[in-house]
């Protein structure tokens, strides 16, 4: 249905490569490398087909000036440089950097490409200041992009959620795959989540639910257990009727309707919290240990209590697939970071299959984890949310219309 890389003829082709290089920064520095590594087999592929390859990619957002400075593509294209070349077979390969999005310049510069080597161009979301031509999936430039290749590959997975020009609007021109990190991410995320092996467990956290009820939706028929954590929890807890003091909650009240139904269709899947590490809303420097019976008007939920962690383990100790996504608390902050490490060790100890849909989940298992033993850690945690809920996601359906238009420029 999608076409695949291995599908396509790229022998000597030039190729537009689309993959996510959004990493963490800070100060100007890489936090984490994952995306840009986890591009590597599709790109070392591409060299050893002897492609041309130029490469897009989006870092942050653009929404004025300042923020182009801040997120330059440059230094995401010296790390690929360093990462593929400490690869012996790839010591020699040339990474050259653009820092124009849309020019003559940029056009001349892939005409001089040669074989086997790469042309990083600058962030896409430049072309969001001043008018969004990029988020807005502007024609023209989808257009400009797509004359830089024969072919057009996507491997941006934790993108695929973006209907922009640089996800679908090139797919419109030239023939177009997905790469080999976007297919091992579906095929991930089809076994493990979709069509999880029973007994399955999803652990849901995180802050916010709108975000989340049309997964929890997804889910709740499928697995057998749902273990709710964070602010997330705590909605649950409030429709209940429980007292959750001064805690992060959702206030649709839409939303509160809807949570009560499943509360009641799936109580025997839907398993909260029953004891808590709170902090004041007065009070900096408080922290508590309480069941969640006996939580005051002005306590906040901050982490899972010790009870409610061993309570979690015996589910996740008799699963044989887990599904993670979000955080088990306000991990930023060692006083309560101990929910989410527990989990964390328990999960890594754990006999299951073990899948993390990407965010925060994923951040904290870098983290807190030197090693682990999970089964899959997806790259992209809208997209992976975004895909679990409608089985597809827009730059997937880019990719099956075949009938592109013959590009004229
Ligand atoms: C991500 O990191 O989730 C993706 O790169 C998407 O980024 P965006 O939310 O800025 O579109």
């Amino acid at each position: 249905m999608f076409k695949k890389l291995k599908d396509m003829d790229i022998t000597n082709k030039r190729i537009v490569l689309r993959c996510d290089f959004n990493v963490p920064l800070k100060d100007g520095e890489i936090l984490d490398d994952t995306k840009i590594v986890s591009s590597l087999d599709t790109i070392k592929y591409l060299i050893d087909q002897n492609c041309k390859i130029v490469i897009l990619s989006h870092l942050g957002k653009i929404k004025d000036k300042s923020d182009l400075r801040k997120n330059s593509l440059v230094v995401v294209a010296k790390r690929l440089l360093k990462l593929i070349t400490s690869i012996p077979e790839y010591k020699d390969v040339k990474v050259i950097f653009s820092n124009h999005t849309r020019s003559n310049a940029l056009k001349e510069k892939v005409d001089n490409l040669n074989n086997k080597e790469i042309l990083v161009i600058e962030n896409t979301r430049y072309e969001d200041y001043p008018s969004k031509y990029e988020s807005n999936n502007d024609q023209e430039l989808a257009k400009f992009w797509a004359s830089l290749g024969d072919i057009f590959v996507n491997d941006a997975f934790a993108t695929a959620h973006r209907k922009h020009a640089s996800t679908c609007g090139i797919a419109n021109y030239i023939p177009s795959c997905m790469g080999f990190l976007m297919e091992k991410e579906l095929i991930n995320i089809d076994k493990y989540v979709t069509n999880a092996e029973v007994p399955f467990t999803v652990i849901m956290g995180g802050a916010k639910l709108e975000d989340k009820i049309k997964v929890i939706d997804k889910l709740l028929p499928i697995c057998n257990h749902l273990l709710l954590t964070g602010g997330i929890a705590n909605t649950f807890l409030k429709a209940l009727n429980i007292n959750i003091g001064f805690s992060l909650y959702s206030e649709d009240e839409e939303l509160i309707k809807k949570i009560k139904d499943l509360l009641l269709q799936y109580k025997n899947k839907i398993v909260l919290p029953f004891d808590a590490i709170v902090g004041s809303s007065y009070e900096k420097e408080y922290t508590n240990y309480k069941t969640i019976d006996k939580i005051d008007d002005n306590e906040i939920i901050y982490d899972l209590g010790v009870k409610t962690i061993n309570k979690y383990k015996e589910y996740i100790n008799s699963s044989k697939t887990v599904f993670v996504n979000g955080t088990a608390g306000k991990y930023e902050d060692s006083r309560y970071a101990n929910g989410t490490k527990e989990l964390l060790n328990i999960l890594n100890d754990a006999q299951a299959n073990v899948i993390f849909g990407g965010g925060d989940s994923v951040s904290a298992v870098h983290q807190f984890l030197k090693n682990n033993n999970f089964t899959y850690l997806c790259t992209g945690g809208g997209a992976t949310l975004e895909y679990i809920a409608n089985g597809t996601l827009p730059a997937l359906e880019a990719l099956k219309e075949d009938d592109y238009e013959v590009l004229d420029i």
